[in-house]
């Protein structure tokens, strides 16, 4: 269900996508056509496919970084607003290359924030991260907790949403920061969904396991501070995703300055994930117990309590079993990711829900 639904874009609306080729620009771009927006997406596919690009988008091949390229695109094609989903975003790899992720990320968000302040663009959102947060708090994470990031990746945000902050402040646009927990979930008609190579988060690893194209799944500390010892994170539907994006962007038609947590608000552990997939698939899933991840805490979980207040947004997809459920269907039916895959139907044949 997408409550978004309601949205009516206004006439000519033209919202550029950048990393619109990706798990979740994908799936927002695929709900702003079915919407009725006009979209063009933007990306290299360094980690994105092309078949993930709803057929009802226009879309430009383009490396971000490059500010001739990106300004170029936007004097031809006129945007309004533009959602940037473009990063480089595993943690991990983000420690053995800090500079690097840095200097990607930040050179994507000034090249498009330059480009939109100069072509008349009246909003902008960002893809952010609940990494910009401290950790070392009690309870859910709402967006008064200090922002300091463990990681890499993390700064990068903090710095992307700097630049969000003069965007608006000193050019005028209207900016949105959504900082995501756990993006999960595929669309229910299983023709879309997370395809990352290497995979490095734990639902599809866990369903990979599941469907026999994986031993075993590896689970990082089982000592943690938490009732079985496993690590606890919020898992957040991707269309549930959508929808926030979808009600941001109608938002900063009047507003500007959203910074928002989008997460479930509830907290699944390692192993009530491995549980949950056995249950839904029938299938055993085989664990190995590793050391702790320097760095990993114990529990992350949203208080998405502002979002809910100020947009209406309710995570009504992100139940445990419906992420699951839905993921399953998109890994079974296409497991090798989008390799082979036929093109995605188009928006408007596609069910929302099963
Ligand atoms: N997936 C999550 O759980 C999650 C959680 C929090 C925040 N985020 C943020 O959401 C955004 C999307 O995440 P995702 O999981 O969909 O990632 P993704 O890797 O699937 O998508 C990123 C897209 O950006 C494109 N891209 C990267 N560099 C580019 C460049 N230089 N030029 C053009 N295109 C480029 C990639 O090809 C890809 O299509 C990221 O900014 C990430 O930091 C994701």
């Amino acid at each position: 269900m997408v409550s978004a639904i309601l949205a009516k874009p206004a006439p000519g609306e033209h919202v550029l996508v950048a990393g619109g080729a990706g798990y979740v620009g994908s799936h927002v771009a695929w709900l702003l056509c079915r919407l009725g927006f006009r979209v063009t997406v933007l990306d290299d596919l360094s980690t994105g496919h092309r078949d993930a690009v709803p057929d009802h988008a226009s879309f430009i091949p383009c490396d971000l970084r490059d500010q001739e390229q990106v300004s170029g695109i936007f004097m031809e094609t006129k945007p309004s607003a533009v959602m940037n989903f473009a990063a480089r975003s595993l943690v991990g790899d983000s420690y053995r290359d800090p500079m690097g992720y840095i200097r990607h990320n930040l050179m994507i968000m000034t090249n498009l924030a330059q480009a939109a302040a100069a072509n008349g663009v009246s909003s902008f959102l960002l893809s952010s991260t609940a990494a910009i947060f401290g950790t070392d708090g009690t309870g859910k994470i709402s967006e008064a907790w200090p922002i300091h990031p463990n990681n890499p990746y993390g700064e990068s945000k903090v710095m992307c949403e700097g630049v969000l902050r003069w965007l608006e402040e000193a050019c005028g646009v209207h900016t949105a920061a959504l900082r995501y927990f756990n993006a999960s979930g595929a669309l229910f008609c299983a023709d879309l969904g997370e395809a990352h190579d290497p995979e490095t988060h734990l639902i599809p690893i866990v369903i990979q396991a599941a469907l026999g194209r994986r031993d075993h799944v590896d689970m990082f500390g089982a000592d943690h501070p938490t009732p079985d010892g496993t690590c606890i994170r919020d898992y957040v539907h991707v269309l549930d995703l959508a929808d926030a994006h979808v009600r941001a962007l109608l938002a900063l038609r009047k507003v500007g300055g959203l910074r928002y947590n989008v997460g479930s608000g509830t907290g699944y552990s390692v192993k009530d994930i491995i549980q949950a997939t056995e249950e839904i698939t029938g299938r055993r899933i085989a664990t190995i117990v590793r050391p702790r991840r320097a760095g990993d805490p114990a529990t992350l979980v949203a208080c998405s309590d502002r979002i809910g207040r100020d947009l209406g947004w309710r995570p009504v997809n992100s139940a445990l079993p419906t992420i699951i459920r839905s993921a399953w269907a998109w890994h079974a039916k296409h497991p090798d990711g989008f390799t082979g895959a036929s093109p995605l139907p188009r928006p408007a044949m596609m069910a929302l829900h099963a």
